[in-house]
């Protein structure tokens, strides 16, 4: 059996289009869904990813201001300017790119972003609001491979689901949203004995480990939905992510590709709930 390729960019793009249909409409309201990103330093690859952020922005007619600051930043002045942005109403949506600079708190930087501006999701009231089943912003990756199940019309109730990884960034959140599709969820980590065991039960893995094919055929049940939010290079340098992809296609019934699986998703949901932060905003001013 070959598995089916659940198609990120494919999906990514009827998003996208999708934003821009709701975007239009809100600009014709008078309303211009606006995100500020915070870069601060030099980080090669931050500055690609922010870059992305702004482009993907801006293709689907949002507005978007990158803000750039030296490595050197004082934690206070990164603290006061989220907090005129915090305050701003032109601006609907915040996101700080991580990692921060070593003599900054991530976490209280974070935690300085206003809730209903949190597109990232990493806010703690965006945590709580997932743990509780109440409306806040979803991570972007996990509410990408959630939207990619629905997309194959997986249906999660009563389905064992093993979430390998266990970030506040991925693992965690989507456990929470799996639970909340009334899937049986296991998470597993570091520690785990007998992952395999585990994994051959699930009808749904999600890799989000950060190691090349650490999940390989022989762990996999014949017909399982395999996503792979990895995001690793062979080494000859070519990006690829957790799954032995070439192996487990051959067991698994779908699965998602590294370049063109989980990536496109997570750009794309930053969109939506951008689009989202200003759609709140603008119903709560009676719009
Ligand atoms: N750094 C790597 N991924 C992300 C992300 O999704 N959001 C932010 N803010 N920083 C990141």
């Amino acid at each position: 059996m070959t598995a089916q390729i659940i198609d990120g960019n494919a999906l990514a793009r009827q998003i996208r289009a999708d934003v821009a249909h709701r975007t239009a409409a809100l600009k014709a309201a008078g309303i211009a869904p606006s995100l500020a990103i915070i870069l601060v330093g030099d980080d090669p690859a931050s500055q690609v990813y922010t870059r992305h952020k702004v482009n993907d922005s801006i293709e689907t007619g949002l507005h978007a201001a990158l803000e750039r600051y030296p490595v050197n930043l004082p934690e206070a002045d990164l603290l006061r300017r989220i907090d005129v942005l915090n305050q701003d109403p032109t601006v609907h949506a915040i996101l700080v790119q991580l990692p921060l600079p070593g003599h900054m708190d991530s976490g209280k930087v974070i935690q300085a972003i206003a809730p209903d501006k949190d597109v990232d999701g990493f806010n703690v009231a965006s945590a709580g609001a997932l743990m509780v089943g109440r409306p806040g912003f979803r991570p972007c990756t996990p509410y990408g491979c959630m939207k990619m199940l629905e997309a194959i019309g997986c249906e999660l109730k009563g389905k064992h689901a093993v979430v390998i990884g266990r970030s506040n960034i991925v693992g965690k959140p989507m456990a929470l949203m799996l639970l909340a599709q009334n899937a049986t969820v296991t998470i597993c980590h570091s520690a785990t004995r007998d992952l395999k065991a585990l994994t051959r039960q699930a009808d749904v893995v999600v890799a989000a480990v950060g190691k090349r094919k650490m999940l390989s055929a022989d762990m996999v049940k014949p017909g399982a939905v395999v996503i792979d939010v990895g995001m690793n290079r062979t080494e000859q340098g070519k990006l690829c992510g957790d799954v032995d992809f070439d192996g487990v296609k051959e067991v698994a019934g779908w699965i998602t590709p590294v370049p063109g699986g989980v990536g496109p998703m997570t750009r794309a949901m930053l969109l939506v709930n951008t689009l989202e932060a200003a759609e709140r905003s603008a119903s709560n001013r009676g719009h």
